[in-house]
């Protein structure tokens, strides 16, 4: 049996998902329940009801992963589970599922830290080269990754504050936009022009850290002021200030980052790297430094369990194992 090939399970946030990969490249089968529309009444993620629907989803989850992916439990190498960083009471019901699921047909149980679940998705692309530079943009994250192999992960700078995602959805919330805040704010953007000069945080001359609260607070101080003096508000304009000022940040140290390790390659990753003009700009500052970048497709940016499944491919064949102790960590590090 040449093949590597494994069970995904992520529940880290508010998908419920599984996956099988063979070899950490091939997704044979691809599934997300998520849960999306159950939040967006509460205009965020409610952790409790999260673990709720965690519970309920997990065993069809896995089973329909398996089921399309025509590989028999005989065929798997082993179970690969994010193991966090997460709401730790949706993590719980990913690893609890993994661990019986390992128990019952006998595999090797596999610990996933989610961040470099998002990094590998870049990998059903196309095959990584080190060094390279990983930019993981996400609700609950911003993080630089250097890293000079498989399986090594040196995080180099990362928010001292909110998530990118975060200011998204918050500065949606502000003008009244349905959550998850980064597609409307996004879709909005389209149909305005960055006016109004919002802040970027640069945090000292080649700092590779990040910042969004003073900028996500100068957009919802920008729009309170703007009602109280009784104007118009140009919501299109405003969601595409933010967007630039939000973009900029994120390529520029980006590019920093990547010229000073010489990076053979750039990887973007998380939900926010789904947003239109992050790509695009992206793309251009690459371009013009002969960088390579690689950006997932829109499925594989947002939280799934096919990249799970490749990051735990490259720890499984690393002998990275866990035992039924295994717990759920809402802070994980790399
Ligand atoms: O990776 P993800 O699905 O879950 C986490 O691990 O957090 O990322 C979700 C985040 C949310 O904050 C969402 O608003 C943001 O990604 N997002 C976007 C876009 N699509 C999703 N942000 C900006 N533009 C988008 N098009
Ligand atoms: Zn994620």
């Amino acid at each position: 049996n040449q093949k590597t090939m494994i069970l995904g399970i992520e529940t880290s946030c508010d998908e419920t998902a599984a996956a099988v990969v063979e070899n950490g490249t091939v997704i044979r089968s691809n599934a997300v329940a998520s849960q999306i529309d159950i939040h967006r009444r509460f205009g965020g993620v409610v952790p409790e009801v999260a673990s709720r629907h965690h519970v309920d989803q997990i065993t069809v989850i896995c089973e329909e992963a398996m089921k399309k992916s025509g590989v028999s439990w005989d065929d798997l190498d082993a179970i690969a589970v994010t193991q966090g960083p997460g709401l730790i009471g949706a993590l719980l019901v990913g690893v609890n599922g993994a661990k019986a699921l390992a128990y019952a047909h006998g595999l090797p149980l596999v610990p996933v830290h989610h961040i470099t679940g998002h990094i590998y998705a870049n990998r059903f692309v196309q095959e990584l080269q080190f060094p390279l530079i990983a930019l993981v943009v996400s609700g609950g994250h911003t993080e630089l990754v250097h890293m000079k192999e498989h399986g090594s992960y040196q995080v180099i700078g990362t928010t001292r504050d909110d998530a990118a995602g975060e200011a998204f959805d918050k500065v949606a919330r502000t003008l009244g936009l349905p959550y998850p805040g980064g597609p409307e704010i996004d879709r909005l953007a389209k149909g305005g022009t960055p006016t109004i000069d919002f802040p970027r945080a640069w945090l000292g001359e080649g700092s590779l850290d990040f910042s969004f609260s003073g900028l996500k607070s100068a957009v919802i101080n920008y729009i309170h002021n703007e009602q109280q003096r009784g104007h118009e508000l140009n919501h299109a304009n405003i969601a595409a200030s933010f967007q630039e000022s939000v973009s900029e940040v994120l390529v520029k140290k980006t590019m920093i980052a990547a010229e000073r390790v010489h990076a053979k390659q750039i990887l973007v990753a998380g939900g926010v790297s789904a947003n239109s003009k992050v790509r695009s700009e992206m793309e251009k500052a690459a371009r013009t430094r002969g960088i390579p970048l690689i950006i997932p497709p829109l499925f594989l940016c947002t939280d799934n369990a096919a990249m799970i499944a490749a990051s735990g491919t490259i720890g499984f064949l690393k002998g990275m194992r866990a035992d039924l102790s295994l717990n759920g960590k809402a802070n994980l590090f790399i």
